[in-house]
């Protein structure tokens, strides 16, 4: 190629839309086993303490071939026997690490944070989600705070992602409560694999529907991270009810919150919306409404360069195009969605978020930027 075709192509590409980064690559024989056999020996590895141990993965047990010819399940791919490791690769693979056995990866953790809080017994399990394979269920929630209609039983992920796996729910249980479906090989345009199952629950066809979340993904997960070095969610601004109104929201708006309504769906109703009633005083804290542009609000300018703040983020309306004046509250502002070093899966210590308090900083005051002045 031609060197001022080859800088225009490179110039070119760093602005190409990329909605989600999701595409592995490397050699077969890493990931899958075609006859769960290899010099005599079992290959595949299914239960619970799987992980990777250098280029080895270890723990679990052969429980004969698995779906799809692969080494390991959901849990045992991502997970890593170290404290730090968040992308594990072993010869070229890139596997981001959502569980690290050996303790909470404090600087590396990944934008979605990590299980190991969760999996330290029931004292830690307000820190994340309790989810098959790495957590026995909830001992103080037996539901998902929130929960609105739907009809899946209390075997189901609405209640506990620590259910097992039921053929009633198609097999899909723990990170498939979430990550209903995956697309490791094939970019679907699901950001992070967030893929509902519509109504009702898991019929032929229900993976081509239209309610997943879309985004554009940070390339290396937000393991480095900074205002400009992140993830871009998508947000609405449109009132709605999830669930509870004759559209479905995820089909309809695509945003990560209306993705997390789909278990905690009236923690996103405001209460007050109802006609055009859609503002202050709120009795629930808002989502899925733009950040104001005015008032206390108008210090954190998420869009200017350096202004975006990856502790409290916001969505956008349009998060391939972010403009000022377009950025959104959402669920993941304020919490992680696998777990976090804090109680409730924060995104920061709340104990240390104190009114009139000016030595205090960044979290709720990211946005509330007044709170803390002094009286
Ligand atoms: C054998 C290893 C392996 C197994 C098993 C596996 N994954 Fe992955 N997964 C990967 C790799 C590698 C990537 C990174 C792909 C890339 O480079 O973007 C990935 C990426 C992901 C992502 C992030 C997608 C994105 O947009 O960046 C999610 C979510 C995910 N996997 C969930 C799952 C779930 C749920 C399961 C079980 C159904 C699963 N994985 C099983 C290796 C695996
Ligand atoms: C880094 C791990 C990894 C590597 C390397 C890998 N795969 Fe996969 N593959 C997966 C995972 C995980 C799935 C699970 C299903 C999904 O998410 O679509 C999968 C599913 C598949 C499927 C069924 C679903 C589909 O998309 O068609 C085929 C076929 C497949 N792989 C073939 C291959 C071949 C051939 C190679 C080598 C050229 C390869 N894979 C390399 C992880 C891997
Ligand atoms: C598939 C259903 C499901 C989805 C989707 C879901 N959750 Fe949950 N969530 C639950 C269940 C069940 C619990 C209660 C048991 C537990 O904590 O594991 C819960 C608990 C929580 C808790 C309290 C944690 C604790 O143990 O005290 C928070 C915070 C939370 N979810 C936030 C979110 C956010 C943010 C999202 C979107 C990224 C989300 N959830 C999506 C099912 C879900
Ligand atoms: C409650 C819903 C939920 C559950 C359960 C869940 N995830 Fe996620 N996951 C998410 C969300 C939301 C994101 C996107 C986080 C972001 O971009 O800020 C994500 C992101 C990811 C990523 C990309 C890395 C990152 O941190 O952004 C991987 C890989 C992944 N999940 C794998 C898993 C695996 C493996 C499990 C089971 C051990 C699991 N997830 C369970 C909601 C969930
Ligand atoms: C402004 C920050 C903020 C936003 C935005 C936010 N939360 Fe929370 N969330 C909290 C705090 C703080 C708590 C601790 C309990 C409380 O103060 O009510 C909490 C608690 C929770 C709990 C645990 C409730 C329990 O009974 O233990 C769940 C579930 C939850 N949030 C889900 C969500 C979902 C889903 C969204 C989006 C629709 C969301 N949150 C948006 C700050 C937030
Ligand atoms: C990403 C920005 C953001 C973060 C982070 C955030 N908030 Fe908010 N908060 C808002 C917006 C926007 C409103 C609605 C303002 C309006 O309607 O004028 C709001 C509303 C509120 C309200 C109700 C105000 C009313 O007029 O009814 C309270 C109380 C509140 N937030 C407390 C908190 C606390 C406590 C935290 C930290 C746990 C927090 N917020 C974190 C943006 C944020």
């Amino acid at each position: 190629m031609q060197l001022t075709l080859l800088a225009f192509f490179i110039i070119f590409s760093l602005f190409l839309p990329e909605t989600s980064p999701a595409k592995l690559s490397g050699e077969c024989y890493k990931c899958h086993t075609m006859h769960d056999s290899q010099d005599g020996s079992k290959i595949a590895r299914d239960g619970t303490a799987i992980g990777w141990d250098g280029n080895n993965i270890t723990g679990g047990s052969n429980q004969g071939p698995m779906n799809f010819l692969l080494i390991t399940n959901c849990v045992g791919c991502h997970t890593s026997k170290t404290n730090d490791e968040t992308i594990h690769d072993p010869g070229g693979l890139n596997i981001p690490i959502v569980f690290n056995t050996g303790g909470y990866p404090t600087t590396n953790a990944l934008a979605g944070g990590n299980f190991f809080w969760t999996s330290q017994g029931s004292t830690y399990d307000a820190y994340g989600h309790n989810v098959y394979g790495i957590a026995a269920k909830d001992t103080m929630l037996t539901v998902a705070p929130g929960r609105q209609g739907g009809t899946c039983g209390s075997n189901s992920c609405h209640y506990s992602l620590a259910n097992a796996p039921l053929a009633q729910y198609d097999n899909k249980a723990g990170c498939q409560g979430c990550h209903v479906y995956t697309s490791h090989h094939k970019n679907k345009g699901w950001y992070r694999f967030l893929k509902g199952h519509s109504d009702p629950p898991f019929d032929p066809g229900t993976e081509n529907n239209g309610d997943y979340v879309i985004g554009k993904g940070d390339t290396d997960w937000e393991k480095t991270k900074g205002s400009e070095d992140h993830n871009w969610y998508k947000g609405t601004s449109v009132p709605y009810k999830s669930p509870g109104s004759s559209t479905h929201a995820l089909e309809t708006y695509k945003t990560i919150t209306s993705f997390c309504s789909g278990c905690h769906g009236i923690f996103h109703n405001q209460d007050t919306i109802s006609g055009t009633v859609y503002a202050s005083p709120w009795k629930r804290h808002p989502t899925d409404i733009l950040l104001p542009t005015t008032g206390e609000y108008s210090a954190y300018k998420p869009a200017d360069v350096g202004g975006y703040s990856v502790e409290a983020p916001v969505a956008w309306l349009d998060p391939l195009n972010p403009q000022a004046g377009q950025a959104v509250v959402m669920c993941l502002s304020c919490h992680r969605p696998h777990g976090s070093p804090y109680p409730d899966m924060l995104r920061w210590d709340y104990s240390t978020m104190i009114a009139g308090d000016d030595t205090k900083s960044g979290g709720c005051f990211t946005c509330h930027t007044i709170k803390n002045d002094a009286p």
